[in-house]
């Protein structure tokens, strides 16, 4: 048989080493440490420092992912970039990224799905891999979201960080790997998380930064109840298609946006939150770099083992939502489908 499934051989992430938290928000902002917890979760996050690019965080976190799985740049087919806060509107990241890690002439490109970034991006290079034409990928999702963030800001301040996580996934022929994937996208709510002025629709100008119309505005309750719905359904959705069920699944890592959102998906879909990886109190919301931070962390920390199975899910601006069942080594039986 050929190598059409995909084994993630490498994984690592990156965090800047500045750490914001409540208590020294407490003294720019009108808010408190105890208001944030409750409402978010989040106790601390992680700021980039200002030498640091979106680029640079992207490749510390893929030299990691690269060095676990025991290959270099020029031994990749294919990068592909989760991120909404690239370095420029043009040229893409993907391809500092792809100059960084001396992957030579190696196809790269941007993904910018929000905060579902990395789900889309997964399933992406699965299609890839499950047609032969890429063996080696690396997939990393990375925001410096503090950039656009307006710091007056209490509704959003709070609520982000920066980051970056990576994965390789390589070609096998064993089975594992992708088993089930939903993707949506609902443009009729795009103005819930929105970024109003710096594209085509609204070129920065005086009035736009007067306005602060160059930062994230996000309608915080209508993208709860948007998530609340979706999360769920999401799941259930990915696992019928994987021929599983929800027992089978050792571990569900969720979007960290709120860990209300997170307590509330485990009510609605019945299972233990001991099951959910959590790490939103360290991070807050990275965006796209959120669940590869996440995978990287429970992995390294053995938590997750290498051959657990996965179900990864995510929702974001667009609105957009995604979920994928995730086979980390081949199962003893041979079972497992790919896509
Ligand atoms: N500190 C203190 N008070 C605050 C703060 C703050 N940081 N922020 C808002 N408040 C106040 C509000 O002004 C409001 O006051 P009012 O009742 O006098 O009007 C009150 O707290 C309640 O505000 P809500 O917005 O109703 O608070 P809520 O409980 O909904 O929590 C939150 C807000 C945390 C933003 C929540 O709605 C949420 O997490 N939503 C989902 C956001 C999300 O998932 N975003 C990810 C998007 S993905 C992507 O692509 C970026």
């Amino acid at each position: 048989m050929s190598a059409i499934y995909g084994r993630v051989t490498g994984w690592g992430f990156y965090v800047p080493e500045k750490i914001i938290s409540n208590f020294d928000l407490e003294k720019s902002l009108e808010t408190s440490n105890e208001w944030i917890v409750q409402r978010s979760g989040i106790e601390e996050r992680h700021i980039a420092a200002p030498n640091e690019t979106t680029a640079t965080l992207a490749v510390n976190a893929s030299q990691a992912a690269l060095d676990k799985a025991g290959l270099a740049g020029c031994d990749l087919d294919l990068i592909i970039v989760a991120t909404s806060s690239p370095d420029y509107l043009t040229p893409p990241v993907s391809s500092q990224v792809q100059y960084s890690l001396c992957a030579d002439n190696v196809p790269a490109f941007v993904l910018e799905v929000g905060c579902t970034g990395f789900i889309y991006s997964l399933a992406t290079a699965y299609q890839f891999i499950a047609t032969g034409a890429y063996q080696n990928i690396l997939v990393v999702g990375v925001e410096i979201i503090s950039r656009h963030v307006n710091w007056q800001d209490r509704s959003t301040a709070v609520l982000f960080g920066d980051a970056a996580g990576a994965v390789i996934i390589q070609a096998t022929d064993e089975p594992c790997g992708l088993q089930g994937f939903v993707l949506g996208s609902d443009g009729s709510q795009h103005q819930q998380i929105i970024i109003p002025a710096g594209g085509t629709a609204e070129p920065v100008d005086k009035a736009s930064l007067a306005g602060g119309r160059h930062f994230v505005h996000m309608n915080g309750r209508e993208v709860f109840k948007f998530a609340s719905r979706v999360i769920g359904k999401a799941c259930r959705e990915a696992v019928d298609k994987a021929g599983i069920s929800m027992d089978d699944v050792d571990w569900i890592i969720p979007h960290q946006a709120n860990l209300r959102i997170i307590e509330a998906a485990s009510r609605e879909m019945k299972v233990p939150i001991e099951r959910f990886v959590i790490n939103i109190e360290k991070y807050g919301n990275t965006s796209a770099a959120s669940i590869p931070l996440a995978l990287s962390e429970y992995l390294d920390s053995g938590r997750i083992q290498p051959d657990d199975t996965l179900l990864l899910v995510s929702f974001g601006a667009g609105l957009t939502w995604g979920a994928v069942v995730l086979q980390m080594a081949p199962t003893a039986n041979g079972s497992s489908s790919t896509i």
